[in-house]
């Protein structure tokens, strides 16, 4: 393999800098040549790419977003808009491809690995860290710590004031954004997609603590929970706790998604972008880099497509054992 191309795809996630940086680097070291995708897949459709020196990534591992930008492209599900993109590719002379970003951008490369054997290897960027076969993706960790520093600042203000607060934290159908921060920002209850809480159960959760002399109370919503949204379900249980109940709803949203990444999330995105592309060079396709248990694997894309990442039910129990 002489030239790659290197993209990233989907909602950016802190740390996804740090990945493009060492599969430029990593290009380099090995004498490859990588030219950088901009804006996903609608910069595959519409030629928009350069060539990326050892320079180019210069300054980038401590920086939030991406640089190669990014896009939900909606051209890319159709066969025109992949047929274009394997055309620029083709003219190009790009041999294989890194791919940065979540579920939807496997979901494209699997596709068009399938329609043209360009050979994909992935490594996880989303804040979600919704995917199976890695134990964490890049962002999540920084997410979390974004999180959980309004949630502090939130609980304060829930102290100072007795009230109950329903923080709504990112993560579409997945829970683990909401489950850690309801750990370490030490809330009363989680709620979360993959389990159903009913309101019933809300409600008794607060009475329950209010009985116990709490004056304030702090439950975290996941975004894609089966009751609504935070004020969806702060509106269900109104009235149904205390009538002189004062309560609030702070949506967190894409205040989570951005700035500096972590030192955890730096070092992940270095080890699986650098992994990803020594995937590639070593002749894997379709498949997206992870770490589990320490240790670099690859897991086909249809896998990390298809299997759901379960969510740690034991942590969900910790929870409310440590609101008591
Ligand atoms: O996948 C990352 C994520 O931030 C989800 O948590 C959220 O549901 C979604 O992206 C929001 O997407 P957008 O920025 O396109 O509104």
């Amino acid at each position: 393999m002489k030239r790659i191309g290197v993209f990233t795809s989907g909602g950016d996630a802190p740390g996804m800098n740090a990945c493009i940086r060492a599969v430029v680097r990593g290009a380099v070291y090995h004498g490859i040549e990588v030219y950088g995708i901009r804006r996903g897949y609608s910069g595959m459709i519409a030629g928009d790419v350069y060539k990326m020196e050892s320079h180019s990534v210069s300054n980038i591992v401590q920086r939030g977003g991406t640089i190669l930008k990014s896009a939900r492209s909606k051209e890319f599900m159709t066969p025109e808009g992949r047929k274009k993109a394997h055309e620029n590719l083709q003219s190009l002379g790009i041999e294989g491809l890194v791919a940065i970003g979540g579920n939807g951008t496997f979901t494209g490369a699997m596709i068009f690995g399938n329609e043209y054997g360009i050979p994909t290897v992935g490594a996880p960027g989303t804040i979600d860290n919704d995917l199976y076969g890695t134990d964490y993706t890049i962002g999540f960790d920084t997410a979390v710590n974004t999180a959980l520093d309004a949630i502090d600042r939130i609980r304060d203000t829930a102290s100072s004031h007795d009230r109950i607060f329903f923080i709504e934290v990112m993560g579409r159908d997945s829970g683990y954004i909401a489950v850690q921060c309801g750990i370490a920002g030490g809330a009363e209850l989680v709620m979360v997609p993959e389990v159903l809480t009913p309101i019933s159960h809300v409600v008794e959760t607060l009475k329950q603590g209010w009985s116990r002399s709490k004056s304030s109370s702090i439950i975290i919503v996941a975004e894609g929970d089966e009751e609504g949204s935070a004020q969806e379900v702060a509106d269900k249980i109104k009235g149904q706790v205390d009538e002189n109940a004062d309560i609030r709803v702070t949506t967190l949203g894409h205040i989570q998604r951005g700035g500096q990444p972590s030192a955890y999330d730096r070092i992940l995105a270095s080890r699986l972008g650098l992994g990803a592309l020594e995937g590639l060079i070593g002749g894997q396709k379709n498949v997206m880099a992870g770490i589990i248990n320490n240790d670099l694997v690859y897991t086909p894309f249809e896998d990390t497509i298809r299997l759901p990442k379960p969510i740690n039910e034991d942590l969900l129990r910790m929870v409310k054992i440590l609101s008591v």
